[in-house]
């Protein structure tokens, strides 16, 4: 299975249940030090007259401190395989273990990104714009008092699509 680059305004795809039922992995950092994690919550879009996609990371995941450092992140959906895979990456930390390794996933190291060979779809991005969440923005106040009890808010970062990689068995 290989991964080929693909015009952006051949992909379809629904970008609810994308993110909500298939959840991705999000990928930031460099050939000698990076991390995934998984991602349930992100949005697709177009901004500034550019294509984007917007991930939120807590400022607490490993992740974090890398998408803070670097300007470039990718984003590999899977379809429905590497279930166990995505559980993993988004119950452990890789600063505790290997978790890439662990998962079984074969990272590819490219100058647009680092991603993985068994992903059906990849977007690669540049960051654009980051923000953070704040309580006062929230209208509906249910919300962070809900999905922040401990005020951890997520840290926005949305990114040019530059990329996008589909295998050829999708
Ligand atoms: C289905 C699923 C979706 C998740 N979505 C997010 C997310 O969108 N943003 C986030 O900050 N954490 C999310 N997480 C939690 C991280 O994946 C998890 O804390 C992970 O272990 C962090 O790894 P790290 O410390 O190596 O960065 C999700 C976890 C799961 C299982």
């Amino acid at each position: 299975m290989t991964l080929q680059r693909t015009a952006l305004e051949k992909i379809r795809l629904n970008p609810f249940d994308i993110f909500s039922k298939e959840w991705g992995l999000l990928t930031v950092g460099s050939a000698e030090s990076y991390n995934t994690m998984t991602i349930a919550w992100g949005q697709f879009g177009f901004m500034w007259n550019k294509n984007v996609i917007t991930v939120v990371v807590r400022p607490q995941r490993y992740t974090f401190e890398f998408i803070e450092k670097h300007p470039r992140f990718t984003v590999s959906f899977f379809g429905d395989k590497m279930r166990d895979a995505l559980k993993l990456c988004g119950s452990k930390s890789g600063r505790d273990i290997n978790k890439i390794a662990e998962a079984g996933l074969t990272p590819r190291v490219s100058e647009e990104g680092i991603f993985f060979e068994e992903a059906s779809l990849v977007f690669c991005a540049e960051t654009i714009y980051k923000s953070r969440s704040e309580y006062e923005s929230f209208t509906n106040k249910n919300i962070p008092d809900e999905i922040y009890p401990k005020r951890d808010y997520h840290h926005w970062y949305t990114g040019e699509i530059t990329t996008v990689l589909t295998s050829n068995e999708s």
